[in-house]
């Protein structure tokens, strides 16, 4: 048997984030119609694709790509694009930033790579402290990549029925005890998997806790304001010096690119920018051109409200309708859909755990994920945990409908025996 570091033994045993990219790997290479209700892919949206194409012409016909491909960038980014996103960012919210704010990595789960053991971790004086995240389910990215155990903790929910299918989680401030090993909190905003946007009333008072504890705020904004703006509900976003907010070029529509951004106070830019240095010398600049233009013209808001947010916003609604229509007679509910690209189905009275679930709809090429990866941190038995499924509503609208009739057929089979 190989004999590995402990870093190389961390990244040698299971994760929910290697298996959900396995299964899009197998969605890609298997040759069969599998239906992709797994992973956080995009959807296609043919004028979002058609300007990418018309972007990287210009590219190609200006000069601008053999720039880009023939030379390493700066290890902060590229630099037209940190000033326009600056721009937009005064223009829209009125932050006080430029570019000094502003860092790109190669894609969000890179940055929260570097940010979780950035803060997380052995301090030199010897204390081990960990990223807090006040509500779960939260992100199955983030469980895995804090180098040390016990990197991330998190907080249980509680649950609001809204109605008979409906359900939202909300932040148990009660619970939330911001002790001296936090080294920092972690929110995604609008949530994956539920689709859960943190209300601006809960924001602001985890803003208000993070300030006064002195530990930052971090808010993964993948699915957020100013864009791809996958939010149904009417929220604000929030930065100051202490917010460290993370975005990303994926749910726009280029995950292949990896693009991440990271806007933060200029001290941890410059450490954020140390550690592209020295781990990738700089990150692929393709992306951040692309759309440099589309952020400078104000282009790419009118686009995101204007095709992106319709465009998941209808096929939410459909799928939501979808699974009233199969789910009938089975006791269920749905988080409510504030953002995002997903359903959190929640079975309370499931008789097979949500591996199995998992497993059994895999074998009928339906690809979902089992809602026990999504409480990365919790330390506690929680039957809940084991009653979920996160499933994407990105892809077309087929493999969507068949895929939650094959769910329904797959439940009642369990609840049947
Ligand atoms: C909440 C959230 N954060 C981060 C990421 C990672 O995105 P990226 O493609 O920029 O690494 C995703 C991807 O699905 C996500 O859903």
């Amino acid at each position: 048997m190989t004999k590995y570091s402990q870093f190389g033994d961390q990244f040698d045993s299971d994760s929910g984030t290697r298996q959900l990219m396995d299964d899009l790997g197998e969605v890609l290479n298997s040759g069969r119609a599998i239906m992709n209700l797994g992973g956080g892919n995009p959807g296609t949206i043919p004028r979002i694709r058609q300007l990418f194409h018309e972007q990287m012409q210009a590219t190609l016909d200006d000069g601008r790509f053999d720039a880009i491909a023939g030379q390493y960038d700066g290890p902060q980014g590229h630099r037209p694009f940190l000033d326009a996103l600056a721009g937009l960012l005064r223009r829209r919210f009125g932050w006080d930033v430029d570019a000094s704010n502003i860092a790109t990595t190669a894609g969000s789960q890179a940055s929260f790579f570097i940010l979780f053991n950035m803060f997380a971790g052995m301090t030199r004086q010897g204390h081990a402290r960990h990223i807090l995240f006040p509500l779960t389910p939260e992100y199955i990215g983030y469980a895995d990549v804090g180098l040390q155990a016990n990197s991330v903790r998190s907080v249980r929910p509680s649950i609001e029925i809204i109605d008979e299918h409906t359900f939202k989680y909300r932040i148990d401030f009660g619970a939330l005890d911001i002790t001296p090993d936090v080294a920092a909190v972690c929110v995604s905003r609008p949530t994956n998997p539920t689709g859960n946007v943190v209300t601006d009333d809960e924001l602001g008072r985890l803003v208000a806790l993070t300030r006064e504890y002195n530990v930052p705020l971090i808010i993964d904004n993948a699915y957020g304001l100013p864009f791809p703006n996958i939010v149904f509900s009417e929220v604000s976003p929030v930065f100051d010096k202490h917010t460290i907010l993370c975005m990303s070029l994926s749910k726009l529509g280029l995950p292949g690119l990896r693009t991440g951004i990271i806007v933060a106070a200029p001290e941890i830019i410059q450490t954020i920018t140390s550690v592209n240095a020295i781990t990738m010398l700089a990150n692929g600049s393709l992306g951040a051109s692309l759309v440099t233009e589309l952020i400078n013209s104000g282009q790419i808001e009118s686009l995101c409200e204007k095709e992106i947010k319709p465009f998941y916003l209808e096929k939410a609604l459909q799928a939501r309708a979808w699974c009233s229509e199969y789910f009938t007679g089975i006791n269920y509910y749905l988080h409510k859909t504030e953002g995002a690209i997903f359903l959190w189905a929640w079975f309370p009275d499931l008789p097979i755990s949500d591996i199995e679930l998992y497993e059994r709809l895999k074998r009928r090429d339906v690809l979902v994920l089992a809602g026990r990866h999504f409480f990365p941190g919790l330390g506690q038995h929680w039957e809940h945990t084991e009653q979920c499924l996160r499933i994407s509503y990105a892809q077309d609208p087929e493999s969507v409908r068949r895929g939650i009739e094959i769910i329904g057929e797959e439940l009642r089979r369990a609840f049947d025996k």
